[in-house]
Parts: structure tokens; C-alpha cells; sequence
């Protein structure tokens, strides 16, 4: 049996994952439900041969450049690595990996929810309920808009993007999107959806637009003011894929002048630090980046680092390395 390599956990999982990373490897875990902080993050780098990362933890340059040479590998909990400088980390010898294909459903699920939820108004309704308020109903009162029948703006179509193009689809809307290429011919018949080269566009004629693009310097402020501003007067704009997508401040400045109609986020551009001007909207869903927060997600992302881990374990290529020409 291949000698246990040294792990080094900046993120706490759930129970049942952590106690087969204690099986499998030498590990230390860190128990706190807060980020492990950066000084800690480098100390552990230094003696760790696999580091368990997440979207806390800012792998940059200089943290790389901070790694001993006993680091054989960042094993990131999670599928979106914009956290992480990945050409760096490769230049240096250093496999990165990450959770693909494991919180596609969840993800899409999730989307299509909060979709739902800002057209139809679900969290100014509830709340309406638990502060005593209903009391009679009445036909003018929580008017929201139908999504059936609706346009759908997909904004990346790769695996999350498809799922929730299924989901729409089951709901009666019409499929949209912008990618840097079209899907193949099989996906699109499947998906009956519309091929737009032209971001803008696209965006000037969809009552709803999802971000579902991976973040990084590619898509930074891919909608910026002047794109946001194409929206329709009655458009949704939901993201649960990265912050950075959308230049917040614009979006908030767009929301409060009433220039759409509403926005459900997951993500921000900061943390700490959401723009205060989306709050206390009654048409902003603000969410806790939990779209991939179920348990059973959670439990598959770290059945992938460990598989991960396993496998250069047992002396063989990791099965999700994240490789320069993805980037
Ligand atoms: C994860 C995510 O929970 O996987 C991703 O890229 O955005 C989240 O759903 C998070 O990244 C964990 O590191």
C-alpha cells in the first residue's frame, strides 16, 4: 500500500466526508466554519503535500510562489476555479483539480427556482405572511408575470447552462443562449434553443437572463453598465455563477431606477462587502451562494476530492486536473 500522503484541509465539510478523509489519508482538518485565514493557508502549504481548497481561499501568485515544494496538489471543493491561478500553480509543478459534473443538477435547480421565485414574487409573499399581514385575499395583490411561454437568455451554455435549459423547458419557456460556440446539433435539437453570436443582442430580447458562465478574467463585467442597459423594462436577471460577471453597481443603480424588472443573485462581485443598494428591494432575491448547498451535492464534491486525492494516492493522474488549455 502506497504510504498516506499528507492532506490539509482550509474548509470544513460535512461529517461523513471528513471521516473518510481520515480513513484514507493523513489528514488534518480545520473544524472552523469560518475561512481558514491566509497566514494559516501558507503555513499549511508549507508541510501539506494535497491542499483541500474552496472559493475562500485566493490561490494567487504570490501564495503559490509562498508553497513548499512538498505540495503535490490543490484539491479544490468545488467545480469553478477563478480563485485559483492554475497556469502558476502548473508552472510550478502543483495539480490543481475540481468537482465537475457533481452540483450540475443542484445548480440548475436551483437557478430555476430563483427564477420562479423573483417572477412570482415568493419571498415578498412569505414575507407578507410572517409578519401578520394577509389577511384576505385579493385579485389585484402579488401580481407577478407567467415565465411560461417566456424567453430565456442563457448567458454560458456548458453543463450548468443545459441542465437548466431542461428545467425551462419543462416550464414552458423558450430557450436562448450566448456561448462562445454553439452547442453541437444534438443539444441544440434537444433543447430547441436559439444560437446567439451577439451578446448584446440577445440580452435586448429576453424577459429573463441567466448567468451560468464560469468567472475569471474572460467573463469580468461581461456585463458591464452599458450591456445591462440593452435589458427590457420587464427583464429578470438571475446569477448564480459568479459576481464578477456583473458590475454590481450597475445592476443596482439599473434596479433601483426601475429599468428591469427584478434580479435573484447568489453571487456577488465582493465579500464582505454586497453592494448595500440591492438591499431592502422588494424584487432583489438575494441568496448566500447556495445553489450547490444540498446535502447530497456536497457529499459528491467531496467523494471527487477524495477520488482525486485517492488516485495520485495510488500513483496515477488525477481524474479532474484543471490543465492550462482549459483557462
Ligand atoms: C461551491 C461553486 O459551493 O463549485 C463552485 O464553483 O460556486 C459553489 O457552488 C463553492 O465553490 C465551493 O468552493
Amino acid at each position: 500500500m502506497n504510504k498516506k500522503l499528507k492532506v490539509v484541509m482550509t474548509v470544513k465539510l460535512p461529517d461523513g466526508v471528513e471521516t473518510r478523509f481520515r480513513e484514507l489519508f493523513n489528514t488534518t482538518l480545520w473544524l472552523n466554519k469560518d475561512p481558514m485565514p491566509r497566514e494559516k493557508m501558507i503555513e499549511a502549504a508549507q508541510t501539506a503535500e494535497v491542499l483541500v481548497s474552496s472559493i475562500n481561499d485566493r490561490i494567487d501568485a504570490d501564495f503559490i510562489d509562498a508553497c513548499g515544494e512538498q505540495l503535490k496538489m490543490i484539491a479544490n471543493f468545488g467545480v469553478g476555479y477563478d480563485h485559483i491561478d492554475v497556469a502558476k500553480a502548473v508552472e510550478k509543478g502543483i495539480i490543481v483539480t475540481n468537482t465537475p459534473g457533481v452540483l450540475t443538477e443542484d445548480t440548475a435547480e436551483m437557478t430555476m427556482g430563483l427564477i420562479i421565485a423573483v417572477a412570482r414574487r415568493f419571498v415578498e409573499g412569505a414575507e407578507t405572511v410572517q409578519r401578520g399581514e394577509f389577511s384576505a385575499w385579493s385579485p389585484t395583490f402579488m401580481m407577478g408575470r407567467r415565465i411560461y411561454g417566456k424567453r430565456l437568455g442563457i448567458v454560458g451554455m456548458g453543463r450548468i447552462g443545459q441542465a437548466l435549459a431542461r428545467r425551462a423547458r419543462a416550464f414552458g419557456m423558450q430557450v436562448h443562449y450566448h456561448n462562445r460556440k454553439p452547442v453541437s446539433q444534438r443539444i441544440s435539437d434537444e433543447l430547441e434553443a436559439t444560437y446567439w453570436d451577439d451578446l448584446d443582442q440577445m440580452l435586448s430580447r429576453m424577459d429573463v437572463v441567466s448567468i451560468n458562465a464560469p468567472g475569471g478574467p474572460h467573463t469580468f463585467h461581461l456585463l458591464d453598465a452599458e450591456r445591462l442597459a440593452k435589458l427590457q423594462p420587464h427583464a429578470i436577471l438571475v446569477n448564480t455563477a459568479r459576481g464578477q460577471i456583473v458590475d454590481e453597481e450597475a445592476l443596482a443603480h439599473l434596479l433601483r431606477g426601475n429599468k428591469i424588472a427584478g434580479v435573484g443573485l447568489d453571487v456577488y462581485e465582493r465579500l464582505p462587502g454586497i453592494n448595500p443598494e440591492l438591499f431592502g428591494l422588494p424584487n432583489a432575491v438575494l441568496l448566500p451562494h447556495m445553489a450547490s448547498s444540498t446535502i447530497e451535492a456536497r457529499t459528491d464534491m467531496g467523494d471527487r476530492v477524495i477520488l482525486n486525492i485517492k488516485t495520485l494516492q495510488d500513483g496515477h493522474r488525477p481524474p479532474d486536473r484543471v490543465i492550462p488549455a482549459m483557462l
